[in-house]
């Protein structure tokens, strides 16, 4: 299983193993990672799974869609260059060893 590193807000590193198809959002919720809510249940609709990727992890990514990047101004936290949706990002096997920050 790929693996995800979540930076939480107070600097504790979490090791996930995360199954393929499983959303980064769901990843956080089920293993209790500190920061992330996702309310809505992965709708888009509430920006509590506020994520900060940084530029090499961004490359990794497929480009937010227009509905991410609208509901990213409500998002938890401060907005980043980095900042994304955890409920938008399917992990793949090609995300092993991604690393992402929870903000505070
Ligand atoms: S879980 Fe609500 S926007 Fe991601």
């Amino acid at each position: 299983m790929p693996k995800i590193i979540f930076m939480e807000p107070d600097g504790s590193r979490r090791d996930l193993e995360v199954p393929v198809g499983t959303s980064l959002m769901q990843a956080a919720v089920q293993n209790g990672v500190e920061g992330i809510v996702g309310e809505c249940g992965g709708s888009c609709m509430c920006a509590t799974c506020h994520v900060l990727v940084d530029e090499a992890g961004l490359a990794r990514l497929p480009p937010k869609s227009d509905s991410e990047d609208e509901m990213l101004e409500f998002s938890v936290g401060e907005r980043h260059p980095g900042s994304r949706l955890g409920c938008q990002i399917t992990v793949t096997a090609e995300l092993d060893g991604l690393t992402v920050r929870v903000p505070g």
